[in-house]
């Protein structure tokens, strides 16, 4: 079962939809669940302003992608790429180990997001 933290961040979850103007966009998805995830972000000088996720999929990637983006969000590009699900994990207190490849999504939205950006920036 999930925690009560969980509970609370699923039926509350923070910063869903889409980033107004976002520079970064990044997709993944899990082949096994058929769950997707998608993060949107705002950045600006090497800074997230802001950060955004719509999921199809369970409530522990709902709950991830929220606390993640809510992680990541004033960090630079730099910080956000060493967010780990695990980090994610901690900040929750804990998932069911049958959820933990949720929390990856999370952490592969963001990198994906952070490499379309680059890729935007000629890098
Ligand atoms: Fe696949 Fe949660 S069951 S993301």
């Amino acid at each position: 079962m999930y925690n009560a933290k969980v509970m609370e961040i699923f039926k509350n979850p923070q910063h869903m939809g889409e980033v107004e103007n976002y520079n970064a966009i990044g997709t993944v998805g899990n082949e096994t669940c058929g769950d997707i995830m998608q993060i949107t972000m705002r950045i600006e000088d090497g800074i997230i302003k802001d950060a955004k996720f719509k999921t199809f999929g369970c409530a522990a990637a709902v709950v991830s992608s929220s606390t993640a983006t809510g992680m990541i969000i004033g960090k630079t590009v730099e910080e956000a790429l060493q967010l780990t699900n695990k980090q994610v994990i901690e900040e929750l207190g804990e998932l069911p180990p049958q959820k933990i490849h949720c929390s990856v999504l999370a952490e592969d939205a963001i990198r994906a997001a952070i490499a379309d950006y680059e890729s935007r920036q000629g890098k």
